[in-house]
C-alpha cells in the first residue's frame, strides 16, 4: 500500500527498580513502580496511514515486523486498539500500515512490550494531533495513557531517566493512569547509571506477565507484597536523594527476589529463573563482596539478569562480565546499556 501520511517514533525499553506486579480492572496497578528508561534497547515504529470512508469495522491495519508481514502480532495490536478506541475516535476512519523493528535481537527475551507499545502509542498520539483530536499540551501524558492500556510498564517508557507510574503519597502528581518523570532530587550518580542485560534465555516465556499479574488476585501474600512495594518506594526516594548506591542496590535485589517469590508462591506456582540465572546471581554477589564494586542485579518477569552499576565502575564490570558471566548467557549474549533520554520522533 502507498499511504499518504507517515509518522515514526523510536521508544526505549525500561527496567523497573520497584516492580509493578498485580493490577485491577482497566490496567490500574496494585502499587506504584519506578524505573530507569534504557537507551540502546528500543523499538522503532513507523505508521503509514490515510483517511478512508468508515466501513463499520473498528480499525483497519497491517503489521510488519522487520519488513515481514507478521499476523502473529495482530492479536496484541487488536487488543490495544480495542482498549484505546475511546481515546482514538478516528480509528474506524483511517487505514494503517504498521512497520516495527527492535534494536535488540529478535526473541532475545528482553521485554519488548514496553518499547513496542510505547512506540506505537506515540505514533497514535501524533496521528491524533494531525487529526485535530489532541492539543500539543498533554501529548506525553496522552501517550502514556495509551501505552498503559497496551502494557502497564510501557506507560513509563514515554519519558527518559527515572519514571514513576502509580499513585504514591510522597510523589506529587503521580497517577494510576499515566507515568510521570520522577519529580524529586536525584544524585548525579544515578543519572548515568549503567545496565548490562545478560541474556540467559531467549524466546517466549513459559508464563506471560498478563497471567502472572492475574495470579496476584487472591494470592496469599498479595496485601503484604503491595505494602512492601509501597514502603520500598519511600526507601528508594531516600537512596536517590542521598546517592547511596549500596542501599539502592540492596533494595533493587530485594525487589527482584520478591517479584520472583510471588511467582513461586502463586497457585499454581511457577519459576522463570533458570539454573544459569542463579549461577549469575551468586557470581555477582561474590564479585561485589571481594572487589567492593557496587554492582547489583535486578530481574524482570523472565530468566534474564540486569546488572545495574554506576558509570565509574564500568570498566571493572565489563571485564567481570566478559571473563566470568558470558558462559552462563545464551550463545554468550549480553547488551551493555544505560539510562537513556526517552523516545525520539524520527
Ligand atoms: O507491563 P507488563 O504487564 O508486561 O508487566 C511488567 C511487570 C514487570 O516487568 C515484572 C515489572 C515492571 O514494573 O516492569
Amino acid at each position: 500500500m502507498s499511504l499518504a501520511h507517515k509518522v515514526a517514533w523510536q521508544s526505549p525499553s525500561n527496567i523497573a527498580l520497584v516492580k509493578y506486579w498485580g493490577k485491577k480492572a482497566g490496567q490500574i496497578p496494585a502499587n506504584a513502580s519506578i524505573s530507569f528508561t534504557l537507551d540502546q534497547c528500543h523499538t522503532r515504529t513507523e505508521v503509514r496511514w490515510e483517511q478512508i470512508e468508515a466501513t463499520g469495522a473498528p480499525f483497519h491495519f497491517e503489521i510488519y515486523v522487520d519488513g515481514v508481514e507478521s499476523p502473529s502480532f495482530r492479536p496484541k495490536i487488536e487488543t490495544f486498539f480495542q482498549r484505546t478506541s475511546d481515546l482514538l475516535p478516528f480509528l474506524p476512519s483511517i487505514k494503517m500500515e504498521i512497520h516495527t523493528s527492535n534494536s535488540f535481537p529478535h526473541s532475545s527475551g528482553i521485554a519488548s512490550s514496553a518499547s513496542g507499545l510505547s512506540a506505537l502509542s506515540l505514533c497514535m498520539g501524533s496521528i491524533a494531533k494531525e487529526m485535530g483530536a489532541l492539543e500539543e499540551d498533554g501529548f506525553e501524558r496522552f501517550c502514556s495513557i495509551l501505552s498503559r492500556l497496551g502494557s502497564g510498564s510501557a506507560s513509563r517508557s514515554v519519558y527518559g531517566g527515572l519514571v514513576v507510574w502509580g499513585q504514591h503519597e510522597s510523589i506529587p502528581g503521580s497517577s494510576n493512569s499515566f507515568g510521570i518523570p520522577y519529580p524529586h532530587h536525584v544524585e548525579h550518580v544515578f543519572t548515568t547509571y549503567r545496565d548490562t542485560v545478560l541474556l540467559v534465555e531467549v524466546g517466549e516465556k513459559a508464563v506471560s506477565s498478563t497471567k502472572g499479574h492475574g495470579l496476584m488476585e487472591g494470592h496469599a501474600f498479595a496485601e503484604a507484597r503491595f505494602a512492601q512495594a509501597k514502603s520500598n518506594m519511600d526507601e528508594m526516594i531516600s537512596h536517590l536523594q542521598t546517592g547511596d548506591v549500596w542501599g539502592f542496590g540492596e533494595l533493587i535485589e530485594a525487589e527482584a527476589l520478591s517479584l520472583h517469590a510471588m511467582m513461586m508462591t502463586s497457585r499454581p506456582g511457577y519459576m522463570l529463573f533458570r539454573p544459569n540465572t542463579i549461577q549469575i546471581l551468586e557470581k555477582v554477589k561474590s564479585f561485589r563482596e571481594e572487589n567492593k564494586v557496587p554492582v547489583h542485579f535486578t530481574l524482570d518477569a523472565g530468566a534474564n539478569v540486569h546488572l545495574l552499576y554506576p558509570a565509574h565502575v564500568e570498566q571493572k564490570v565489563h571485564t567481570f562480565v566478559t571473563e566470568e558471566l558470558t558462559s552462563y548467557c545464551k550463545d554468550g549474549r549480553f547488551i551493555h546499556d544505560q539510562v537513556g533520554e526517552g523516545p525520539k520522533q524520527i
